[in-house]
């Protein structure tokens, strides 16, 4: 084994665990760990706040320009900073996580947030999360991973995220925004969902978050070692 830096790419539907596990990856081999979901999630609070429709591509993108999105480590998450004031419960309310989708379709948003991903990862050292990182992010990362779970498994682990914090949704309207976010994600224009050819396949549903952690860590040691 040495300890070259790698990029990782994680993959996968939401709720499939993948911010979970990777904090975990990130913390277990020292690598800086950057959410993207949570970088539309930012940028589709602000245009809420400002008042702007969601598919208004100008205001939205002359708004990016001028808005700084940035992570520091947490407890128990990563804290999440719009212009220096943080969002990390914010942008996981309903209201941002039901119009996201509709942010995350607009190719101009999707261009300038993917060139500020790939800022972030270019020294290496990065477990990065999200829909498109090993299609179109980082597409020469050495480690892929495209996680899966069952619908129903997923609307459970959201249920139970949210219970932590205090949001009350349920478990069937859970259910069905999941399947209406999966569809969209998939089926938009711009890097819908897709697995990369190379990337490994793990279906989370009855696995535990150890179980996922090491499977991941496996494909790292691999790929340090070739
Ligand atoms: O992982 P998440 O639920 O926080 O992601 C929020 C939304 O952002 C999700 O609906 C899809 C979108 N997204 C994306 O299009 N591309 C990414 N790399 C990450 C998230």
């Amino acid at each position: 084994m040495n300890d070259e830096k790698l990029q990782v790419a994680i993959d996968g539907p939401a709720s499939a665990g993948k911010s979970t596990v990777a904090k975990l990856v990130a913390a277990k081999f020292s690598y800086v760990y950057c959410d993207t979901g949570a970088m539309y999630r930012s940028t589709t609070l602000k245009a809420l706040r400002n008042g702007y429709k969601l598919d208004d591509e100008a205001s939205i993108l002359k708004m990016l320009a001028n808005t700084e999105i940035t992570f520091k480590p947490g407890e128990k998450q990563q804290k999440v900073f719009v212009d220096g004031e943080e969002v990390t419960n914010d942008i996981r309310q309903e209201n941002v996580t039901n119009n996201v989708s509709t942010v995350a379709s607009l190719s101009g948003v999707r261009k300038e947030l993917v060139n500020r991903q790939q800022q972030i990862a270019a020294a290496g050292g990065i477990v990065m999360d999200g829909r498109d990182i090993g299609t179109t992010v980082l597409p020469d990362a050495k480690v892929k991973i495209f996680l899966i779970a069952s619908v129903d498994e997923r609307a459970e682990r959201r249920f139970k995220d949210n219970a932590e914090k205090g949001i009350h949704v349920p478990l069937e309207k859970l259910k069905q925004e999941i399947e209406e976010r999966d569809y969209k994600d998939s089926h938009r224009k711009v890097s819908p969902l897709t697995k990369a050819d190379d990337a490994k396949e793990i279906d989370t549903t009855s696995m535990s978050i150890e179980d996922v952690v090491n499977a991941i860590s496996n494909e790292i040691v691999k790929k340090q070692s070739v």
